[in-house]
């Protein structure tokens, strides 16, 4: 299972929520690979405070196995990092990668980063799920739509759904995935699923401050909650994967 995250807008929370993802998938026993594909900002290695010796530029570059890049993390979950300031995703082939992490035999969660340039479409397209997180601001929910539009065009039969972060009470996200849902049906042709919300919740800054991942710093915050709540809706079997 490759499941990635885009946003178009950035600061919405993709990184938490890949983060977040990785180690709910990891507590329900799941042998997962968190790969930050954000290459020009990488920072998940920033929000776990860890020192990667090797990163994706070392794997694409053929200099390292994923195996070799890849650092374990005490919570339960390995993590392959990214490279900030790189400019090689703009250059990257896209099908190499996704082989690569086919092949490594790990569920893999792929940050990729804010906007969806070539290379993130052609990764996107190739997810078995893409999940596009927006918030209530009209400017992420506009830029959800663009990045919905563009995956329909790369790959008219993926999965795609939306999860909404930063919400104040769940009914938000309702309100927010309707407009969304909406303008898919209108536009698009067909509406796009609800996967799941995220409440906002100030133990996140908290725990990207301690550098200690969510679910370890604050198991039983809102946030983490939910996270875990999108984790079961996310495994394959799961509705939606069905
Ligand atoms: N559910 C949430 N509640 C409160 N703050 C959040 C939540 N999710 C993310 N944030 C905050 O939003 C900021 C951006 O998050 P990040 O994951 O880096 O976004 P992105 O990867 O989309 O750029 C961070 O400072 C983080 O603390
Ligand atoms: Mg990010």
């Amino acid at each position: 299972m490759l499941i990635a995250i885009a946003s178009g807008k950035g600061g919405v929370g993709k990184t938490c929520l890949a983060i977040g993802l990785a180690q709910a998938l990891a507590e329900a026993g799941r042998d997962v690979l968190l790969v930050d594909g954000d290459l020009g900002l990488a920072n998940v290695d920033v929000q776990l405070g860890l020192h990667p010796g090797r990163d994706l530029g070392d794997v694409l570059s053929g200099r390292c196995g994923i195996g070799e890049a890849a650092i374990p993390h005490p919570a339960g979950f390995g993590v392959l990092p990214g490279r900030s300031g790189s400019t090689m995703l703009a250059a990257l082939d896209g099908s190499a990668l996704i082989g690569l992490l086919r092949r490594q035999g790990r569920e893999v969660v792929l940050d990729l980063g804010a906007g969806l340039g070539a290379a993130q479409r052609h990764l996107a397209a190739r997810a078995d799920l893409l999940v596009v997180v927006a918030t209530e601001e009209p400017t992420s929910l506009t830029d959800a739509y663009a990045v919905l539009k563009l995956h329909r065009g790369d790959a008219p039969a993926a999965r795609a759904g939306v999860v909404v972060n930063m919400v104040a009470q769940r009914a938000q996200a309702l309100k927010v995935h309707a407009a969304l849902d909406s303008a898919c049906r209108n536009f698009l042709g067909s509406g796009v699923p609800l996967l799941g919300a995220v409440r906002r919740d100030p133990k996140v800054p908290a725990a990207i401050r301690a550098q200690i991942p969510l679910l370890t710093r604050h198991p039983s915050s809102p946030a983490a909650q939910d996270l875990r709540e999108l984790a079961a809706r996310l495994a394959p079997g799961q509705t939606a994967f069905a």
